[in-house]
């Protein structure tokens, strides 16, 4: 299947808000986690066979402070603080990935802030068939 994106603005937001005011991102804004540990942007994603899967998350960064984040999918943890360094502006998107185990059905990917700073501003994840489980090709 193609990579499916999922706007931050359309996820379960635990402790944050859908802002606009900086440039360059998809969809109609990006979530401005409040500065916080434990804020968090929660999204649903389905897959239709478990297997692992890349999660690629597009984010900015505009200071000069890492904001890790814990990766987690239906309550286990995935990816414990996964970096997300300053990007030079808040205007300036860059992404991040990382490979996770889903399951078939409705899977609920939770990014939580680990430091008081809370989470980058995060603008969408993107979801796709890890590499070893697509086909290889001819
Ligand atoms: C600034 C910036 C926000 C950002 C915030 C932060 O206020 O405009 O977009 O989220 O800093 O440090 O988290």
């Amino acid at each position: 299947a193609a990579p499916t994106d999922y706007e931050a603005e359309d996820a379960q937001i635990s402790q944050g808000a859908v802002e606009s005011n900086h440039g360059g991102f998809s969809g109609r804004g990006f979530v401005n986690y409040t500065n916080v540990t434990g804020s968090y942007v929660e999204w649903t994603v389905p897959a239709a066979q478990a297997g692992t899967y890349s999660l690629t998350l597009r984010y900015a960064n505009g200071t000069t402070v890492n904001r890790p984040v814990d990766i987690s999918v239906n309550g286990a943890i995935s990816a414990n603080a996964v970096a997300f360094p300053g990007t030079g502006a808040w205007t300036t998107w860059q992404t991040k990935t990382v490979t996770a185990t889903l399951t078939a059905g409705q899977n609920k990917i939770r990014a939580t802030a680990t430091t008081a700073e809370g989470g980058p501003n995060t603008d969408k994840l993107t979801v796709d068939a890890a590499d070893t489980e697509k086909p290889t090709a001819p």
